[in-house]
C-alpha cells in the first residue's frame, strides 16, 4: 500500500512542483514504485517530467470529475521511472464543476484508493492555494510534505497552512500528519536565512528534514527539457540534494515501520 503525500504550500514558487518531480524521480531510481499526481492547473509537474501537458487523453480533471477509471488516466514515460497521473488547464473547469457537489473533497481518495497497492508513494503536486483541489489532496494523504524558503514571511504562512492540516484532521482525515518540512533554495551565505532555519527547528523538531535543497541553476533549468534533475545532470549539487532527501526519506519509512511493528506486537501481548 502507497504512501501518498501531498506537497503543499499555498505560498507560490516556494519549491513545491520542482520537490515534486524531483523526488518521485529520486525514489525511482532507488526502484521505489512511484506514481506523480500533479493537482495543480499550471500542469508545471507534468511538463517537468516530459509529458505534453495539452495533448493527454486523461488526466487528474477526468478522475475527479468521474469521467474515467483512475488507472486509464495513469501514463508511464519511457525516460523516467515514475508513474505521472497529468494535470492540465481543465482542472480549473473541474474545482467549478465540483462546487456544490456532495463528497467533492473526497474524489481523489476514493480514485488512489484503487491503484495504491500498485505503488510505494504517491506525490501529490498541489497548487498555491488551499482550495478544494489541496483538500482533495489533503483528504488522500497520509502525510503532507511542506517545501519551504527560509525568509522572513516563511513562518507566517506556516502558521495557517499548520491550521489548515488540523482543521482536515478533524474532520475529514484524522490520520493526516505533517510529513515533513523541507528547507529550498537555500543559500548558505544569506544570513536571514540561518535565522529562519533556526526557528523552524525550534518550531518542528525532527520534522525538518536534514537534507537541505541548495539554490542551484541546474534544478532551474531541467523542466524546460522535461527532464527530472537525476537525469538532467545526475552530478549536480541540485541532483545529489534529492537522491539525499529520497535517502532519508526511505530510513524515515523503515524507522516507522519498526516502531509500527513494535507497537501491534505490545498491541498483541497486552489483548
Ligand atoms: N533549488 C532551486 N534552485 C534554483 N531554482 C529553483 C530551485 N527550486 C525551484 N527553483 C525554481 O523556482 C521556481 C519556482 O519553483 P517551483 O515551480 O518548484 O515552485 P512551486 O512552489 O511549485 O510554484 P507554484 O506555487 O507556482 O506552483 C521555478 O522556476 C523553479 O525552477
Ligand atoms: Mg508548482
Amino acid at each position: 500500500m502507497a504512501r501518498i503525500i501531498a506537497v503543499a504550500n499555498q505560498k507560490g514558487g516556494v519549491g513545491k512542483t520542482t520537490t515534486a518531480i524531483n523526488l518521485s524521480a529520486a525514489l525511482g531510481v532507488t526502484q521505489r514504485r512511484v506514481l506523480l499526481v500533479d493537482m495543480d492547473p499550471q500542469g508545471n509537474a507534468t511538463t517537468g517530467a516530459g509529458v505534453d501537458k495539452d495533448d493527454v487523453e486523461y488526466s487528474v480533471c477526468d478522475i475527479l470529475l468521474g469521467t474515467c477509471e483512475c488507472r486509464d488516466a495513469i501514463l508511464s514515460p519511457e525516460h523516467v521511472k515514475f508513474d505521472v497521473l497529468p494535470g492540465n488547464g481543465d482542472l480549473t473547469a473541474a474545482e467549478v464543476k465540483l462546487m456544490g457537489q456532495r463528497g467533492r473533497e473526497r474524489r481523489l481518495a476514493d480514485a488512489l484508493a484503487t491503484i495504491a497497492d500498485n505503488y510505494d508513494y504517491i506525490y501529490i503536486d498541489c497548487p498555491p492555494a488551499l482550495n478544494v483541489l489541496t483538500l482533495n489532496a489533503f483528504v488522500a494523504a497520509n502525510g503532507v510534505l511542506i517545501p519551504m524558503q527560509c525568509e522572513y514571511y516563511a513562518l507566517e504562512g506556516l502558521s495557517s497552512l499548520v491550521r489548515t492540516i488540523r482543521q482536515v484532521q478533524s474532520s475529514v482525515n484524522a490520520g493526516l500528519e505533517i510529513e515533513g518540512i523541507l528547507r529550498t533554495m537555500f543559500d548558505g551565505r544569506n544570513k536571514l536565512g540561518h535565522e529562519v532555519s533556526a526557528q523552524l527547528i525550534e518550531h518542528f523538531g525532527s520534522k525538518v528534514y536534514r537534507t537541505i535543497i541548495p539554490r542551484n541553476i541546474r534544478l532551474a533549468e531541467a523542466p524546460s527539457f522535461g527532464q527530472p534533475i537525476v537525469y538532467y545532470d545526475k552530478s549536480s549539487r541540485g541532483s545529489i540534494a534529492h537522491l539525499a532527501l529520497a535517502g532519508e526519506i526511505i530510513r524515515r519509512e523503515s524507522t516507522r515501520q519498526d516502531s509500527d511493528d513494535a507497537t501491534t506486537a505490545a498491541a498483541a501481548e497486552t489483548a
